[in-house]
């Protein structure tokens, strides 16, 4: 399908799902066995360069609909949560795996409310008043890697990087220093580390077989989900003696997990027990994973890139007074680091689709969607597109400095509209913290796979390298 024909409703006949083209499929199964879940993102975006912006694919008996032009997924997106919700599964799949729905995962009026709450909680201001704890994990972190340069062991990127996300979103959010940084035990990440995979794996299985009997996998998920949410009663135990002993927390809660609690205090609310609980769930999981990620594929591509990695270097080393303590407005200033997190995110964004479920009848382009269709956004067809972007597949952050506006609008990776990721200013904020700690205070003698291959893409509900380490010296 033409591209112009998409963004021009009014032109042409109406045409059914059934018009679009698509990949061949077999009967009852459809395209499902020309999937390979870790690589499902990759497979939808060849098959856009193939099918077109808009194409249909079945997976068993469920019908979808492919989108990846840039434009009409942000009116889309801009759409929620009136026309467009998250999907069905998602709900169900969540429901059978006793995960509380938190703002990620409600609707209407009841996600409205959380919204407002959550969007105070990770504001500019709440952030930098959480700034001094962001700069003690930052140097737990580092102790963590100085140990390790000093033994000359290498260091799993992704593990130690879901350390530092938890420990960051847990003390922001909730007030908890969980400090699994200087720790060698599994604790609550290990146990988090369980769930995506689970959940995005269930997503993608047409026979729900864990609803007749269960995997040794379902049943260690199980035990995980009870341990964390053990772990949530105490961070909501400590959140409530902290209230009951600071009355002047009352009028001014210092995290999000207090300004909770006092919700559901007003009947009015609508934000109960419940909500609450499935809150702190949600943030642990939307906060650990994407940005330790993001991280993990910024550490692989400025090492890649070996200029790239001496100007981010040298801009830290310049601007920040104290690399083992840099201040909010110093980490502010580093507007190259910045280029090369949006680059990154251009190339690698963590979360490269984003499923959607239509809530009435309605249209694309010209094309007639019914209700309870099923749409997935592919939000990275664009920004690598050689159409779109010049040398598309090369890691340039400059272009950031001269087309930044321009690329921010097929590039987004924090999705978009009033959905869009609450959690995307400290995310910046604690992706810029770990690069200070990373270029400005060790020297990078490795960072790759194990065995010399590029990492591979594995999608496991967020979008991961496989298999990265690093190494460091003093
Ligand atoms: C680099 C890091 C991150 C990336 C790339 C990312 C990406 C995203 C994306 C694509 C969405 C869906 C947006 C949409 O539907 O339009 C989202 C939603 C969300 N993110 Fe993030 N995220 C990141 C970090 C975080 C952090 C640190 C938090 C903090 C707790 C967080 C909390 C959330 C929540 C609660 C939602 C659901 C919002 C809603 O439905 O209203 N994210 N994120």
């Amino acid at each position: 399908m033409n591209p112009q024909h998409l963004m021009s409703p009014n032109e042409g006949p109406l045409t059914d799902l059934a018009d679009l083209p698509g990949p061949r499929g077999l009967p009852l199964v459809g395209n499902l066995l020309q999937i390979d879940k870790p690589r499902f993102h990759q497979q939808l975006e060849k098959w856009a360069q193939e099918f077109g912006p808009l194409y249909k694919l079945r997976l068993g008996p469920q019908p979808i609909v492919v989108l990846s032009n840039s434009e009409i997924i942000t009116q889309l997106l801009k759409q929620r949560p009136d026309s467009f919700s998250r999907t069905r599964k998602l709900k169900i799949v969540g429901q059978e795996m006793a995960l509380d729905p938190g703002l990620f995962g409600s609707e209407g009026d009841t996600w409205r409310v959380q919204r407002r709450m959550v969007m105070s909680g990770f504001d500019p201001a709440h952030v930098k008043g959480y700034f001094p704890s962001l700069q003690m994990v930052a140097q737990q972190l580092a102790k963590r890697w100085e140990k390790a340069a000093i033994h000359q062991e290498s260091i799993d990127l992704q593990r130690d990087l879901m350390r530092y996300t938890v420990d960051t979103i847990a003390g922001l959010a909730f007030g908890v220093a969980v400090n699994t940084l200087s720790s060698e035990e599994d604790l609550i990440q290990s146990h988090l580390d369980r769930i995506f995979p689970k959940l995005f794996n269930r997503l993608l299985t047409i026979f729900p077989y864990w609803r007749y009997f269960k995997l040794p996998s379902d049943r260690a998920l199980d035990q995980s989900i009870v341990f964390i949410k053990e772990a949530i009663r105490g961070f909501i135990q400590q959140a409530r003696q902290a209230l009951a002993e600071q009355p002047e927390l009352r009028e001014k809660p210092n995290n999000l997990l207090q300004a909770m609690l006092l919700a559901t205090e007003l009947e009015s609310s609508g934000v109960d027990d419940a909500l609450v609980a499935g809150n702190v769930m949600t943030m642990l999981l939307a906060g650990e994973d994407t940005t330790a990620n993001t991280i993990a594929w910024l550490t692989y591509l400025i090492w890649q890139n070996p200029s790239t990695l001496e100007r981010a270097k040298n801009e830290i080393r310049e601007r920040i007074s104290d690399v083992k303590c840099p201040t909010y407005d110093e980490l502010n200033q580093l507007t190259y680091l910045e280029a090369c997190i949006l680059e990154t995110m251009r190339l690698k964004p963590v979360a490269p689709q984003l499923p959607l479920e239509a809530l009435h009848d309605t249209q694309i382009g010209q094309v007639r969607i019914p209700k309870g269709t099923l749409i997935i956004n592919l939000l990275r067809s664009e920004s690598v597109d050689p159409d779109r972007v010049a040398n598309a597949h090369a890691f340039e952050p400059q272009r950031w400095e001269q087309e930044g506006a321009q690329l921010k609008k097929i590039s987004m990776p924090f999705g978009a509209g009033p959905r869009m990721c609450p959690g995307r200013y400290l995310a910046m904020t604690e992706i810029k913290m770990a690069m200070v700690v990373l270029l400005g205070q060790f020297e990078i003698t490795f960072v790759g796979t194990t065995n010399g291959q590029e990492p591979e893409e594995v999608l496991s509900f967020t979008m991961m390298p496989k298999d990265l380490v690093l190494r460091l010296a003093l």
